[in-house]
């Protein structure tokens, strides 16, 4: 009995493995087929040049007319108009300059124009209690040597500027002495002159346009890219929000303040070790909300393939005036898109229409029973709306052929 069991299981395995090859056999012969016919059976070359032909190459004449109409003296003006007063993210004049570039943008004839609302998570600074730096004399009594807040008062006393702070920086009182042992506590950031001046010239703003030794970059701590909250995905009203404890890009934890390089200049000569007797206090005071930030976009929609789309942006809101970052953008933008609506608006124009081949025929047919609504064009022998189509249209070097 076990002879005879031993033989048929032996005969089961072959045939088990026959069947599997053979799968396996199948399998890669059906593949290879599936890629034959992918590669061979469909597309055949005269379609696509046929296809090619009705793709046109980029017309250099319109290129030309677009770089003639961009006029230096509008970006100037749009470039003021945005520079007027600081605009920082979520705040009143950030809502301004939508609604002006929406109104812009509609002006300037553009298809569609939108504004999209997000929630994002910001930061701000307390303009009532700013951050400050402090470096104490602690020899009788308490002496204020240095305060980070004197630096930039010109500056931070106008209207509407934010005072200088690094968002995203945690709140907080932090007393650190520079014998302080392990980790810093708190971190100063300043725009070295190394960067932001010429080397032996001496002038800076308002002389040139070089940062004077009071002027304290505001800018963001996070290392991550868009909101901390939603990160890779947008920020709208419902979706899921990370807390800020646990974004997957962490926030900074220590607090931290921006200064110019006159300010940073008395902090640099205490080091290394602090002179004896003195301590420094910092307190930053930003906190951060989820406010509300508007995207606003506008549509100039193609005649060829308008299913592409071709992109182009820029940020609005800056830390304070953005005259630079990003405002010169933003002005440049906005002059290309009045070019490009004045384009479309003085374009000459033929009948444009999609449909199945058989809808062609009888749009022909419909075309040539339409009065030609342009006396103009009635009194140059083209009675109806398809003598101007034929004629308007450059059909032969679209490679098509003329709807007869
Ligand atoms: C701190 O103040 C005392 C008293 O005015 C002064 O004698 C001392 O030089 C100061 N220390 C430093 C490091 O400036
Ligand atoms: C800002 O204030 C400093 C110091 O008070 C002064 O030297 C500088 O000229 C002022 N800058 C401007 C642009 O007013
Ligand atoms: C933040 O989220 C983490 C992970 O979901 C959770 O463990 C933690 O308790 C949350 N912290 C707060 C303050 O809600
Ligand atoms: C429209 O086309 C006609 C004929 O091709 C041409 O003479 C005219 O200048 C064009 N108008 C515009 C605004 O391009």
């Amino acid at each position: 009995m076990d002879s005879v069991d031993d033989i048929s299981s032996t005969k089961q395995r072959r045939s088990t493995t026959l069947v599997l090859v053979v799968i396996a056999v199948a399998i890669v012969g059906g593949f290879t087929i599936g890629i034959l016919i992918g590669r061979f059976a469909t597309c055949p070359d005269e379609e696509n040049a046929k296809y090619k032909k009705s793709v046109k190459e980029a017309d250099s004449t319109i290129t030309d007319l677009l770089m003639q109409s961009i006029s230096a003296e509008n970006i100037e003006v749009n470039l003021k108009h945005l520079t007027q007063s600081p605009h920082i993210a979520g705040r009143d004049r950030d809502f301004e300059l939508v609604a002006y570039l929406k109104s812009k943008f509609t002006e300037y004839g553009l298809d569609s124009v939108k504004s999209t609302p997000y929630q994002v998570l910001l930061s701000y600074p307390d303009n009532e209690n700013p951050n400050t730096v402090l470096i104490v004399n602690n020899t009788g009594g308490e002496t204020i040597v240095f305060d980070s807040t004197s630096t930039e008062s010109n500056v931070s006393q106008l209207e509407g500027v934010i005072r200088p702070f690094l968002a995203y920086s945690p709140s907080g009182v932090v007393n650190v002495e520079i014998a302080a042992r392990y980790g810093a506590l708190g971190v100063i950031i300043y725009s070295d002159p190394a960067d932001y001046t010429w080397s032996g010239d001496p002038r800076y703003f308002p002389e040139t346009w070089l940062l004077p030794s009071s002027g304290a970059q505001r800018g963001s701590l996070y290392t991550g890219v868009g909101d901390p909250l939603t990160p890779g995905y947008p920020s709208t009203a419902t979706s899921y929000r990370y807390n800020e404890s646990s974004t997957p890009t962490p926030l900074p934890t220590i607090p931290a303040h921006a200064m110019g390089y006159g300010g940073a200049i008395h902090f640099l000569k205490l080091g290394p070790g602090l002179t004896p007797g003195l301590s420094l206090r910092m307190k930053v005071t930003t906190t951060n909300s989820i406010r509300r930030v508007d995207n606003v976009i506008a549509t100039l929609k193609g005649d060829v393939e308008p299913d592409r789309y071709v992109l182009m942006g820029n940020h609005r809101d800056a830390w304070v005036y953005g005259s630079f970052d990003p405002s010169g953008g933003m002005a440049v933008m906005m002059e290309v898109a009045r070019a490009m609506g004045q384009l479309v608006k003085n374009s000459n124009f033929s009948l444009y229409a999609l449909g199945t081949p058989l809808m062609y025929r009888a749009l022909y047919e419909a075309t040539k029973k339409v009065p030609n609504p342009s006396e103009e064009e009635v009194s140059q022998n083209r009675p109806t709306v398809y003598d101007t189509w034929v004629h308007s249209f450059s059909w032969t070097s679209a490679g098509l052929d003329l709807p007869l």
